[in-house]
């Protein structure tokens, strides 16, 4: 499944849902359902699912949040003793790390397999996509035409000196985009690539957003961001003056990457935990219950759940999921051609 497409039905909810009744007594702190849920995912008020999860269930959802990296570390550090019962984060390169390092636990649920396609979930279910994200071109329309760009490797061209906006290393985002990089031309090549925008000496910002509002502003003329970050801004201005180019469709198509989750080894609130999978990927598809990937622009890991209006104008593309399964081998010696090109 290259081309992704979505059908636009929408989707029946499909879990039973749990409602506490007015009428019985508050619960004490002991009865108080909880999942404690270790998030990555940095879209603040966007994030009304939890919210509408706990309306729903009864079920109160604890958020922690950190970066990506620092919640593995945390994971690992915390080891069986974590009060995590999710890892929640923004890359599946770290989710297979997590995966292989024993730190989730498989699931057997027939309504995450259901749901999600066997390619954005882990064969021995220890985690699952629960929302999708493209990283790709980003462009000025007053300063570049369409027929200018092509691919991420292009960008290396030295017409585009001094013209990029580009997110630093120490950023997953960089670091699984190369690793993507890795899985389809090697090593050599990529580092031949990385090598070339440097010398095209980009501006490094460290904000998705922030690279949006800087090409607005005139000051770079392509970046590299994820698709949603202009889906929000397109949310509250439609005419906010920067383009997407879907990168390499002539090639292995654009590079994906997922918001997903897994349920921790060790979990105190199994239950809940997987209760919290199981609706995200069911009733918190639905753009109309303030869904995940609603809420945040992102396209839905449910092929039959509507993706969020915004999207429709960026149109249908070709996406890169066969080197998926490659981020968690590729990270480690992504980060290594990083640092050896002097990435920032
Ligand atoms: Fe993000």
């Amino acid at each position: 499944m290259n081309r992704r497409k979505f059908l636009l039905t929408p989707i029946a909810g499909a879990l039973a849902m749990v409602s506490l009744s007015l009428t019985q007594p508050a619960p004490t702190a002991a009865q108080t359902k909880v999942v404690n849920v270790y998030s990555a995912r940095h879209y603040g008020a966007l994030e009304k699912v939890f919210a509408e999860f706990t309306r729903e269930t009864g079920i109160q959802v604890r958020l922690s949040n950190a970066s990506t990296q620092a919640l593995l570390e945390r994971l690992r550090a915390e080891g069986p003793q974590t009060p995590a019962d999710v890892f929640f984060v923004i890359d599946v390169g770290t989710l297979q790390i997590a995966a292989e390092e024993g730190l989730l636990q498989p699931l057997q649920s027939e309504v995450l397999n259901a749901v999600i396609p066997p390619e954005l979930r882990d064969p021995k279910g220890r985690w699952y996509a629960l929302s999708l994200r493209y990283r790709t071109l980003m462009y000025n329309p007053a300063k570049v035409k369409p027929s200018e760009l092509s691919t991420y490797e292009a960008l290396a061209d030295r017409k585009w000196r001094g013209r990029l906006c580009m997110r630093p290393a120490t950023h997953i985002y960089t670091v699984s985009l190369v690793a993507s990089m890795i899985a389809n031309l090697g090593e050599r090549r990529t580092e031949q690539v990385v090598r070339g925008w440097m010398a095209n000496r980009p501006i490094f910002i460290d904000s998705d957003s922030r690279i949006l509002d800087t090409i607005a502003a005139g000051k770079c003329d392509v970046g590299i961001t994820n698709h949603y970050y202009l889906g929000n801004k397109l949310k509250s201005d439609p005419n906010f003056p920067v383009k997407l180019f879907w990168a390499n469709q002539k090639d292995r198509g654009v590079q994906v990457n997922l918001s997903g989750a897994g349920v921790t080894a060790n979990a105190p609130n199994r239950e809940n935990a997987v209760k919290l999978l199981e609706w995200l990927a069911t009733r918190g598809q639905d753009p109309g219950v303030a869904g995940l990937p609603g809420g945040n622009s992102e396209y839905p890991v449910n092929p039959s759940a509507q993706p969020p209006e915004v999207l429709s104008q960026f149109g249908s593309f070709k996406a890169d999921l066969a080197s998926l399964p490659q981020y968690g081998p590729l990270q480690t010696k992504a980060i290594k051609l990083l640092e050896r090109v002097g990435y920032k």
